[in-house]
């Protein structure tokens, strides 16, 4: 094997693109293998991506079962995030999971399990959180460039074209806001609200909301106020049904910080920016020029940050307890306007069994 991690993708949608893009530019790994539903699927992604027909699996399971894959990127919808994570974690393959890591913190509390038992590395692709914009941002409230922080605002909320047949907007897929980018916002305020009290991140003490659920059933639009540790209020926002200003701001006792592209800085490499507003200073500009050679992508950089702390089977950008207190939070919002999914009701848990879809059983290894 070569000494750059090998890289399979499950599944073969936008966001699979995307990070097979991303993996092409880097120096630390690179694509080996992919795993589609179908033949077709596979083989189309795999000449998209100079891969050989033997490397593109007709299933996910001839996928798990390439002994040449090493990590594997999960891109599926969110509500097979827990069943392939946890199967992924037992062939033994490092796991960076699409967000939201799966759909509610009972299941996410079974992935990081699985990863833990056996010894893999595991990620919530929250690729914002690998971008040294982000290593900044954190770095400016831990230095109290803007004071005591007081009130943070966080809003990522789109209008889909899609039809109800979308994952969007499809309730057994996971559809709506909430899970699709409101998990943004959550992760983002949690983030901040940690660095200002000085730990990794920090979770809501209290959680309201309201929102309205469209015609599927799901979130169409929704906001959040939470309050934080260190009397810190946070405003989020979402929705796939409306466009809205997609940004960060953060107001502090001092001053406050602007951030016109917290989610996706830099996505084709280049540069971006926060702005700073001290109270009675002229505004400052800092701009972040990511490193690499020519161009550093978005989803070339996380990749290469998974390369970096594949050892430490975490990434401290995201470790496993920041993706748990993340699904908890998305958990109470959810709560907070009535949206239960029809995977979550107590006929349909008992149809599907455990979180990897599998009837439950008594495990050899288990004392119990
Ligand atoms: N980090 C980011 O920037 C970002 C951006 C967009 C999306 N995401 C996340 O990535 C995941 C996938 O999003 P996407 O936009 O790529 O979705 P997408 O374009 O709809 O693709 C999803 C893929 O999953 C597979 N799949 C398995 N079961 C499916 C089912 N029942 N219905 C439809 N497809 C199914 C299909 O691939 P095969 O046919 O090959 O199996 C499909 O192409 C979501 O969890 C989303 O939250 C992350």
């Amino acid at each position: 094997m070569s000494s750059l991690l090998q890289w399979g993708i499950l599944a073969t949608g936008n966001i699979a693109r995307a990070f097979a893009q991303g993996l092409s530019h880097s120096k630390t790994g690179k694509l080996v293998a992919v795993g589609s539903r179908s033949q077709e699927s596979a083989v189309r992604f795999g000449q998209e991506f100079g891969l050989p027909p033997a490397a593109c699996h007709a299933t996910y399971e001839g996928l798990l079962a390439d002994p040449e894959v090493q990590a594997i990127y999960i891109s599926n919808p969110h509500p097979g995030h827990a069943e392939w994570a946890i199967r992924c974690a037992e062939a033994g393959k490092h796991i960076l999971c699409e967000k939201p890591l799966t759909i509610n913190h009972g299941e996410a509390m079974a992935v990081v399990e699985a990863a833990q038992r056996h010894g893999v590395f595991l990620m919530e692709a929250f690729m914002y959180r690998c971008h040294p914009q982000t290593a900044r941002l954190v770095e400016l409230i831990r230095d109290g460039a803007i004071g005591k922080v007081r009130v943070i605002q966080a809003t990522f909320s789109f209008r889909t074209g899609a039809g109800a047949d979308s994952r969007l907007l499809d309730p057994e897929l996971g559809g709506g806001g909430i899970l699709d980018v409101g998990c943004y916002p959550v992760s983002m305020s949690r983030l901040l609200a940690g660095a200002a009290t000085g730990k990794p991140f920090a979770n809501p003490l209290k959680l309201s909301a309201v929102g309205h659920l469209g015609e599927t059933g799901v979130d169409d639009y929704t906001a959040a106020v939470a309050m934080f540790p260190g009397e810190i209020v946070a405003q989020l926002a979402t929705g796939v049904r409306v466009t809205q200003e997609n940004v960060v701001r953060i107001y502090g006792e001092d001053g406050q910080i602007f951030v016109p592209s917290p989610w996706s800085p830099s996505r084709d490499g280049g540069a971006s920016k926060i702005i700073v507003r001290r109270n009675g200073k002229p505004e400052e500009e800092i701009v972040i020029e990511t490193v690499g050679e020519a161009r550093a992508y978005l989803y070339t950089i996380e990749a290469d940050h998974v390369a970096a702390h594949l050892a430490a089977r975490q990434s401290p950008a995201m470790s496993w307890a920041d993706s748990l207190g993340n699904m908890q939070t998305l958990d109470s919002w959810r709560e907070a306007i009535g949206l239960t999914y029809p995977l979550e009701k107590p006929e349909h848990a008992t149809a599907v069994g455990t979180s990897a879809r599998r009837p439950l059983r008594r495990r050899t290894d288990s004392v119990m």
